[in-house]
């Protein structure tokens, strides 16, 4: 199974390195292009490569670690998805300027973390997250933890968990693998409409739950 990994910001470059010190290959995309990614490949040797895109799009399980406000557009302009498992490891938040007035509104209680809340008008954000890849199996996973935690998944004497939702059996079978390759305790939430709500940043029930099986 080929892997992808569109983003190489500071989620999609540690699903990458945690991905290679595990010995799984994937090709990682982002923005500027394969050669900006230089460094990261050459850091994490052989298995990781840096490509464009439209490579790392046509990947078996394709992991998206893009900002939420580009979403739509990258993903739209993708080819079809034809039953491929697309991995959805983003959260509804708009980064802030820090000089920006957002970033100083008295009235957001996450200016101090320079994230907002993107108002998707009530619906979860991985019910929007699939309209963006019609046809694709979408599950959600790698969300929830801030993405220096995905660097220690052995902690505190045991495994840190990692929650995963989605609709179809084989496509979370898939994902539940890679969790277990990479040392995480996988824990299967449901369905993406009962998953999906409880690990969303920022107010999800388990959105910022980091618990450790022992
Ligand atoms: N950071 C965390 O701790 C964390 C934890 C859990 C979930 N998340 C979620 O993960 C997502 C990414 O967050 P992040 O912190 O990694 O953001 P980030 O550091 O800003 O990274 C975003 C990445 O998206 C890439 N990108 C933008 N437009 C693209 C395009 N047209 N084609 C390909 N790549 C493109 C950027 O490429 P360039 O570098 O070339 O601009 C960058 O590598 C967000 O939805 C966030 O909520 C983040």
């Amino acid at each position: 199974m080929s892997i992808g990994i569109i983003g190489a910001g500071a989620l999609g470059s540690n699903i990458a390195r945690v991905l290679a010190g595990n010995g799984i290959a994937a090709t990682i995309a982002n923005r500027r292009g394969p050669d900006s990614l230089a460094e990261l490949v050459q850091e994490l040797g052989p298995s990781i490569m840096a490509g464009s895109l439209a490579e790392a799009a046509r990947a078996d399980i394709v992991i998206v670690a893009l900002r939420w406000v580009d979403l739509e557009k990258v993903l739209g302009g993708l080819p079809a998805w034809n039953g491929r498992i697309v991995i959805d490891a983003t959260n509804p938040v708009a980064f802030l300027d820090p000089d920006s007035p957002d970033a100083k509104d008295p009235t957001n209680p996450l200016a101090a973390y320079g994230i907002k809340v993107i108002d998707l008008g009530g619906k979860h954000s991985s019910a929007v997250f699939r309209t963006f890849v019609p046809g694709a199996r979408v599950v959600k996973a790698f969300n929830h933890l801030a993405a220096e935690a995905l660097l220690k998944p052995a902690v505190a004497g045991g495994q840190r968990a990692l929650f995963y939702s989605g609709d179809e059996a084989d496509a979370k079978a898939k994902v539940r693998k890679i969790i277990e390759q990479t040392g995480f305790y996988p824990i299967d939430l449901g369905t993406l409409d009962v998953g999906g709500p409880l690990t969303s940043l920022p107010f999800g029930p388990l959105g910022t739950a980091n618990l450790v099986r022992i």
